[in-house]
């Protein structure tokens, strides 16, 4: 551990010395305690993190990237709903195979502090009042279950698919307890492997760190993007490769619909032998604010909304449809060759985001504010931008409707929300039984992951049925 006095010299030669204003009221634990916390953090590393990550906000909030700007070419691309039933299943059963050969991992990434939605546990435990209550968590857990059996069955040969899953600081201790608790809803213990992100000090506006305590620098995650630096050093690389694991499939925590390690997705990836993939749906409307996957010059990239303009936006190809379409989900493969390269040769490299936030912090008179607006920059690195750094890069545009219905704000914004991603469930769950020939006359009708996947394995269940009040349909029950 360093001396305070050593400490105190670095933070004034960088100009942060005032985190320090309260020391002198601090008794010996609150020192200690502070000056442990301290001692982990690079100041002049993380000025100059700052530095960066200010300069390229400005940067962005001066330019329009249109002109460099491509869509993806046609080889890159391929849409499930233009795609032969016959295709389909080839690239299911590819992955299906790669599954069963203990080839397939997830990456759940359940760092973010989901402070749109704005509960005080992490977002996995959430539940959006489903008939059968389930959290995300379950839901997610369950569906690795049933694509287990489904390759059991396809290939005779039960793969194990192990579930990394990508904590933080805020969410780290709740999510471990509540997996324990809930044991691992079914999976076994050794298959699920939680390792945490880092942190990063926040900043105000002026680039100077915020206290959250008199004895505490605020620290955030450092991004989604934080999984790079995460994988290698708590050594998931490394079990990846003992297990055998060669093909990754990384997913936010908030999408209630997303097809976990998706076979589909995994045999269509590994058929055009890419080493990265994204998952995108068609933008909803030229002003939708989502980003865009394309070509920058010459290399892939994630464009958000606020980096065009809005004649770029709207530009339409000679069918009528939106030039730039693909919206990024946030539903990616990676190849474990791939992640290892990032993480030896790139991720210092990584662009840093400014992300502009409501942030406790303690002002001049000890006082802890709960600012109303954005005050404070979170500093964060995103997922997808190691897309630049592949080789080859494939996109595979899937419908909205049986794939993305995510979970970032409140009931009260109305869109995006617990209720939103609770109906789109529900009305998938009532399209899959219409099309084993039920009748759902109520919408409250719940498939469990365990029953089934995607809609397969259900005609003997409801074919001829009519369903008139809340139902849960699980295996249980056959
Ligand atoms: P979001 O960017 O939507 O962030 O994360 P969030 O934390 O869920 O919500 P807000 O912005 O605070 O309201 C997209 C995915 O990336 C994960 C989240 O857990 C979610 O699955 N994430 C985000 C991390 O794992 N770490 C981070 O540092 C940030």
């Amino acid at each position: 551990m360093q001396s305070i006095d050593e400490i105190r010299r670095r933070l004034k030669n960088q100009n942060q010395e005032h985190i320090l204003r309260f020391w002198d009221e601090l008794d010996d634990d609150k020192r200690d305690k502070f000056l442990r916390q301290l001692s982990t953090i690079h100041i002049e590393k993380v000025n100059d993190l700052f530095e960066r990550a200010d300069s390229s906000f400005k940067q962005l909030e001066k330019t329009y990237l249109d002109e460099k700007m491509k869509p993806i070419p046609p080889s890159q691309f391929q849409s499930e709903e233009s795609c032969s039933p016959k295709t389909l299943e080839t690239y299911r059963n590819l992955g299906l195979e790669e599954i069963s050969n203990g080839h397939v991992g997830v990456l759940l990434m359940a760092g973010g502090q989901g402070t749109r939605l704005g509960v005080s546990y992490p977002k996995g435990m959430y539940s959006v009042q489903l008939p059968s209550g389930k959290t995300l968590f379950q839901i997610q857990a369950e569906r690795i279950r049933r694509l287990q059996t489904l390759a059991k069955e396809r290939t005779g040969e039960s793969g194990r698919i192990p579930w990394y899953i990508m904590t933080s600081g805020p969410t780290d201790k709740a999510t471990l307890k509540f997996l324990a608790a809930n044991k691992y809803f079914g999976l076994d213990p050794d298959d699920v492997v939680i390792f945490k992100q880092g942190l990063l000090p926040c900043f105000d506006f002026d680039g100077k760190i915020l206290l959250d305590e008199k004895d505490s620098v605020a620290l955030a995650p450092d991004g989604n993007g934080g999984i790079y630096r995460a994988l290698s050093q708590n050594g998931i690389l490394d079990d990846m490769e003992k297990r055998g694991v060669k093909y990754i499939h990384v997913h936010s925590v908030d999408n209630i619909l997303v097809k976990v390690a998706d076979p589909v997705f995994i045999g269509y990836c590994k058929s055009k032998e890419a080493d990265c993939g994204a998952k995108v749906v068609k933008k909803n409307s030229p002003t939708e604010a989502v980003g865009v996957v394309c070509l920058v010059d010459g290399r892939f990239q994630v464009v958000e909304y606020s980096e065009i303009t809005e004649n770029t936006a709207k530009l339409t190809d000679n069918k009528g449809d939106l030039v730039f379409s693909a919206g990024n989900i946030c539903n990616h493969f990676f190849t474990v060759d791939f992640l290892k390269e990032i993480a030896k040769n790139h991720e210092e490299k990584l662009k840093l985001h400014v992300a502009k936030k409501k942030i406790p912090y303690i002002n001049d008179d000890g006082d802890l504010i709960k600012p109303q607006k954005p005050q404070g920059i979170k500093i964060e690195k995103f997922v997808f931008d190691v897309f630049e750094f592949t080789k080859k890069f494939v996109t595979w545009e899937v419908p909205r409707k049986s794939e993305f219905s995510a979970m970032k704000n409140a009931d009260s914004e109305k869109k995006d929300c617990p209720a939103t991603a609770r109906s789109d469930l529900l009305a998938l769950h009532k399209s899959y039984i219409e099309k084993a020939g039920g009748v759902v006359k109520c919408d409250q009708v719940e498939i469990s992951p365990l029953l089934s996947y995607d809609g397969e394995n259900l005609e003997k269940r409801v074919k001829g049925k009519v369903f008139n009040s809340e139902t849960v349909l699980d295996p249980e029950e056959a």
